[in-house]
C-alpha cells in the first residue's frame, strides 16, 4: 500500500487529497496545525494518521521527520499555504505579512522536503510535489498587484526547481501543481471548480510524472504553465 504524506490537510484541498488517497487505499500521513479541531479531517475513513504540523515550525518538523522514520513515504504533497492579506496593493502594503507568507509558501516547502527526503528517498514513487499557482507566473502577470501571494509562489518555484535538480541523481521527482481556481476557504465561493474535481484531476497528473517532468510546473490538466 503506497504512502502519501500530506501538508495543510485540515480543510481545502489538502483535505480532499487525504479523502481521495485515503479511498484508494492509501496509507495516509495527514498533518495539519491544529488536529484537536481537525473533525472532518479525523472522521475520514481508510488508514489516515493525523499527525500536527505547523510547517513554519522548524523544530516541529524534525521531530515529526524523527518520529516517522521508520515510514517509506512515496509521495509528499506541500499543499499549506496561506494568501496574505487582500488587497496586497502599491501604497498598502503588510510588509510584516509578507514575511509571513514567503515563510510559509516558500521557505517552509523546502524544510518538510528536507526532513522528509530519507522517507521519500526509501519510497517506491519518490515524488515531492509543490501545489504552486498561476500567480506566481511571472508571465501569466497581466493584471500586477497581489504582491504578496504572487511573488510567494515565484520563489516557491524556483526552490522547487532547484530541489528537482539537486534530486536528480537520487532519482526523486519534484513537480510544481496549479490546482485551477478552487472553491475553498481561500478560492472564495465564486471560484471555478470545486476540490474534488481538482485533486482528482492533478492526482492523475502526479500519477503520470516521471523523471522527464522533474522540474516542471503543470495545471490541473497537466498542461504545462511557463514561468
Ligand atoms: N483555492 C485556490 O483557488 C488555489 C489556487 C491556486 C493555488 N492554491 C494553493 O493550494 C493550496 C491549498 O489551498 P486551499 O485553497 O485549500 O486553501 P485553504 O482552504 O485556505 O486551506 C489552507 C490550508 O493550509 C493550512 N495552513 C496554512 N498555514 C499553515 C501552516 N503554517 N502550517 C500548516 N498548515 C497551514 C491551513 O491550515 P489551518 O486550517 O490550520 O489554517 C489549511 O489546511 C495552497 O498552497 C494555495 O496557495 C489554491
Amino acid at each position: 500500500m503506497p504512502t502519501v504524506l500530506i501538508t495543510g490537510a485540515s480543510r481545502g484541498i489538502g483535505l480532499e487529497f487525504a479523502k481521495q488517497y485515503a479511498d484508494d487505499g492509501w496509507k495516509v500521513i495527514a498533518t495539519c496545525r491544529d488536529p484537536g479541531g481537525a473533525n472532518e479531517l479525523k472522521g475520514l475513513a481508510g488508514k489516515v494518521e493525523v499527525h500536527a504540523l505547523d510547517i513554519t515550525d522548524r523544530g516541529q518538523i524534525q521531530a515529526l521527520a524523527k518520529s516517522l522514520k521508520r515510514e517509506n513515504i512515496d509521495i509528499l504533497i506541500n499543499n499549506a499555504g496561506i494568501y496574505g492579506p487582500k488587497p496586497a496593493l502599491l501604497g498598502g502594503i503588510n510588509y510584516g505579512a509578507w514575511e509571513e507568507v514567503m515563510r510559509t509558501d516558500a521557505m517552509s516547502p523546502l524544510k518538510v522536503s528536507e526532513c522528509f527526503l530519507d522517507h521519500i528517498a526509501r519510497g517506491k514513487m519518490k515524488k515531492i510535489i509543490a501545489i504552486s499557482s498561476k500567480m506566481g507566473s511571472i508571465s501569466d502577470n497581466s493584471s500586477g498587484g497581489s504582491y504578496i501571494y504572487r511573488s510567494s509562489k515565484a520563489a516557491l518555484n524556483a526552490v522547487m526547481k532547484s530541489l528537482s535538480i539537486d534530486l536528480k541523481e537520487r532519482g526523486v521527482v519534484v513537480a510544481l501543481l496549479h490546482p485551477g481556481w478552487v472553491k475553498t476557504d481561500m478560492g472564495g465561493p465564486g471560484a471555478l471548480i470545486d476540490s474534488r474535481e481538482s485533486v482528482s484531476k492533478m492526482r492523475d497528473v502526479i500519477a503520470g510524472l516521471g523523471p522527464e517532468q522533474s522540474g516542471g510546473f503543470f495545471g490541473f490538466d497537466g498542461e504545462r504553465i511557463s514561468w
